[in-house]
């Protein structure tokens, strides 16, 4: 199995963390984003995975310079603007010269769905293509997906108010596709799969979904992302991962309470870190407070200076000893 993974955007939700490092390059917990998604997939067969690159396409191959990740080949597809989401698997696919079935999937999702499932499942029906839904309990910011009892689609509804949602099954961001449906996609322009591609697929009854209650999460967000890695560390995907790193320095007397610390941090004496992820190098110093926040790599929060409400704190920024950052992003990207 073959799979196209879309990890050329620009991550501005993520700012500032995005303004240095793309999003599936960002660690969670312990690695870089990408290689989970990577390991979904090799979990369910995939032997070949085609990144599908743009914005910051030069810190992926540095990161894998064998092009392996994961114990799974990798190919490069960088397109010269970016395409969205179609435009971009139609690139890929004619970079690397794809003419078989093959899978796609969104690179900022962190999920334990069975692709071989969902890929059985596609080649039982004879689809045009097949999308994995997952069940949300606000689906406005998602594409829902109506289905009837077999798993045709009726519908492909992209971001609805609330109200007007006529299911909580979201699209998941994993498709099987045949190589037909790459005829559809124009060249050179940018093109979006659930905006243009699906809705012309299910006027011709030819989409279908699998539905899937593994875990599931889109971590394009902050508070997602801290999410996802604070599910890794409590054990609801799964063992519980250690949250600390070996090579981080926590002071005995800090209190670090359901958070992620990553190699090379420091906690000192008295900080308190609280729901939080403290990346890579990062200094918290005495008597500082994290709560609810990410501090990205090798920021430095200085001596009794507060950081709460989902704030961000790029790369390498320093909060002045006493300051109080709260609900912000620091440096602002507006
Ligand atoms: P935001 O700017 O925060 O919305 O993030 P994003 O740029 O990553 O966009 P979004 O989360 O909607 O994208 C879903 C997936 O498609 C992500 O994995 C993106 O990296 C990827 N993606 C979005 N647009 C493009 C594109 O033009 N080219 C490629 N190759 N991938 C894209």
């Amino acid at each position: 199995m073959k799979a196209v993974v879309l990890v050329g955007g620009f991550g501005t939700r993520l700012r500032p963390l995005t303004v240095t490092t793309p999003k599936q390059m960002l660690s969670v917990v312990d690695r870089p984003m990408i290689e989970y998604v990577v390991s979904t997939l090799k979990r369910g067969g995939v032997s070949e995975v085609t990144l599908a690159l743009g914005y910051k396409e030069d810190l992926f191959r540095a990161s894998y310079p064998d092009a392996v990740c994961g114990g799974v080949s990798l190919s490069y597809a960088v397109e010269p603007e970016p395409l969205d989401t179609a435009g971009a698997v139609r690139f890929a696919a004619d970079t690397v010269g794809i003419d078989e079935p093959f899978l796609v999937v969104n690179g900022d999702v962190l999920t334990d769905i069975d692709v071989r499932s969902l890929w059985d499942r596609h080649r039982e029906i004879g689809a045009q293509a097949t999308i994995a839904l997952t069940r949300v309990q606000d689906p406005s910011r998602f594409g829902v997906v109506p289905t009837d009892a077999q798993g045709k689609v009726l519908g492909f509804v992209e971001k609805p108010s609330r109200d007007e949602a006529p299911t909580n099954w979201i699209n998941a961001g994993i498709y099987v596709l045949e190589p037909e449906i790459l005829g559809r996609i124009a060249r050179g322009r940018r093109v979006s799969i659930e905006r243009e591609v699906f809705p012309s697929v299910v006027a011709e009854n030819g989409l279908w979904a699998v539905k899937s209650e593994a875990y599931w999460i889109d971590i394009g967000t902050p508070s997602t992302y801290v999410q996802a890695q604070l599910d890794l560390i409590d054990g609801v995907r799964g063992p519980a991962m250690t949250a600390v790193a070996a090579e981080a320095r926590v002071d005995e007397d800090a209190e670090v309470e359901r958070s992620v610390v990553m190699e090379g941090a420091t906690v000192a004496v008295r900080a308190v870190i609280r729901d939080s992820i403290i990346m890579q190098s990062a200094v918290i110093e005495e008597d500082a407070s994290v709560d609810g926040s990410v501090i990205g790599p090798g920021a430095h929060i200085g001596r009794g200076a507060k950081v709460t409400r989902m704030s961000i704190v790029g790369d390498r920024v320093s909060v002045g000893a006493g300051r109080l950052v709260d609900g912000s992003k620091i440096p602002s990207s507006d």
